[in-house]
């Protein structure tokens, strides 16, 4: 299975899947890591890997369907077939949805549809939940909504950000690889 990871930040998850894609966990390869950031320290940790990277810089269009048009170009060279959103920090047009249909999946640290958006975890702090988690589901045009996958629910350490977000990245990095095992053995 080819698939095109998106990122804009860290890259924990992406370094997990690549891992994954590696060591024969998940019967899949990285054809290109698409960004939109090309400082963000995934790129440094695609580099590495020596994972391709595009960047592409939404400035440089005139518009989202310029911008997505200019990405599913170099999908269709790659002949990518799913792609995989790991801190990607933009919504998905119609251009993409269009021609993956069902075949774009997002990771989000929340339960959701609790907590969509920026800043889940800070969010489930300031309400005073005792217990989030991990949602992985398919994308459409909304903002982390879209059918759930697989869900897993992670204690709050101490009301604190940072200890919980640990937390969670750490189910993360194993719940995507499972999922993404699952849906790529059921087609
Ligand atoms: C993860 O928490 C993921 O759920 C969210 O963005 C974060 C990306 O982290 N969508 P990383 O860049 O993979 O470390």
């Amino acid at each position: 299975t080819k698939i095109a990871v998106f990122a804009s930040g860290s890259g924990s998850n992406f370094v997990a899947i690549e891992e994954a894609c590696r060591n024969g966990e998940l019967h899949a390869e990285i054809a290109v890591l698409i960004t939109d950031k090309p400082e963000a320290y995934v790129a440094e940790r695609a580099r590495e890997l020596n994972i391709p990277i595009s960047v592409f810089s939404p400035k440089a269009y005139g518009s989202r369907e310029k911008y997505e048009e200019a990405i599913l170009q170099k999908l269709q060279e790659d002949h990518v077939e799913w792609l995989i959103l790991a801190g990607y920090m933009r919504l998905i047009g119609h251009t993409l949805l269009d021609a993956f249909p069902s075949r774009i999946v997002n990771i989000h640290p929340s339960l959701l549809p609790s907590f969509p958006g920026k800043a889940a975890i800070e969010q489930a702090i300031e309400h005073g939940v005792k217990v989030t988690g991990v949602t992985v589901h398919l994308v459409d045009e909304g903002m982390d909504t879209g059918p759930i996958l697989a869900q897993e629910a992670v204690r709050v350490v101490d009301g604190d950000v940072e200890k919980t977000a640990e937390a969670i990245h750490a189910v993360e990095h194993v719940l995507y690889k499972e999922t993404l095992h699952r849906l790529f053995t059921e087609q």
